[in-house]
């Protein structure tokens, strides 16, 4: 069963502000560089370097905590996204694009699915201030098995960023049909991926490889774009491969419903 948030009990009401106290400081050339190129970082960037001081690999790469949630949480925007929305993250990890969506998305309407529940645990403890969790109330589940009934819901947005980079065909396929059945008509699943280059580079393995609950061995894989392709028709869906670059290094896709008449609000250039 899903889990709204539990508040975290000690009595800090904002996320930590981690911005360089801007001293009067001289005389330290290094220090003074250090401090420099410190002050180019956002606040979220310093939190989740913290995060991954305190925690160890966080399953993204940390020199892009803030940028890889800010591109997924812009491209949302791109598709159509607004407070109204209903949206689902599978694979929400430590909720780098959550910190952008859990405030701007109305009550109830973030839902996220992660298995490595310490990952969801340190997100809401470090990046989020009590008051906006208590007034957005965001849900959470722990399923491995890309379950997307468990909130009972009918989402109008599903982002999958940086899980096709880990999972197999059959999860893919379980993704898909989920989408089918726990989405509105005109629902948008928006995905990063990677390419296979060659027929070898095509994963058909059947596990997750890369971190996880239940592994701590890094590692990615390619899904064919004419596999992904065949697969969403068969299903009567449509995958539009997008030529902006996601994150991390992906690219985007966009998944619909073939009789989709397009999400109201998407930017077309
Ligand atoms: C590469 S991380 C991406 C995290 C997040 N989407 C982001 O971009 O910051 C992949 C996440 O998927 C999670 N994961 C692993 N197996 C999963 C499963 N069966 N269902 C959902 N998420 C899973 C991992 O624990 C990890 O946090």
């Amino acid at each position: 069963m899903p889990v709204p948030v539990l508040l975290r009990q000690d009595k800090h009401h904002e996320p930590r502000d981690l911005t360089p106290s801007h001293g009067t400081c001289c005389g330290q050339t290094d220090k003074a560089m250090k401090t420099a190129s410190d002050q180019q970082k956002t606040n979220v960037q310093r939190l989740g370097e913290k995060m991954a001081l305190d925690h160890g690999f966080l399953g993204v790469p940390t020199q892009t905590f803030d940028e890889g949630g800010r591109r997924q949480f812009a491209e949302l925007l791109r598709e159509g996204l607004s407070p109204e929305t209903s949206l689902l993250e599978i694979g929400c990890g430590c909720l780098r694009t959550a910190y952008w969506l859990i405030p701007f998305l109305g009550e109830r309407n973030y839902c996220g699915i992660e298995p490595h529940r310490d990952r969801v645990r340190w997100g809401l403890d470090l990046l989020f201030d009590d008051q906006v969790l208590r007034q957005r109330q965001p849900r959470f589940d722990q399923n491995a098995e890309f379950d997307l009934s468990v909130f009972g819901k009918k989402f109008d947005m599903v982002l999958a960023g940086s899980i096709w980079t880990h999972c197999s065909k059959f999860h893919i396929r379980t993704m898909l049909e989920g989408f089918l059945q726990n989405s509105s008509e005109n629902a948008v699943f928006l995905v990063s991926y990677l390419p296979a280059r060659s027929p070898e580079e095509d994963y058909n393995g059947t596990a997750w490889v890369g971190t996880s609950h239940v592994s701590a061995e890094p590692g990615i894989v390619r899904h064919s774009k004419s596999w992904i392709d065949t697969e969403c028709t068969s299903l009567g869906l449509r995958v539009d491969f997008l030529d902006r670059k996601a994150f991390d290094g992906q690219l985007w896709l966009r998944v619909q419903r073939a009789s989709s008449i397009g999400f109201p609000g998407r930017l077309q250039d």
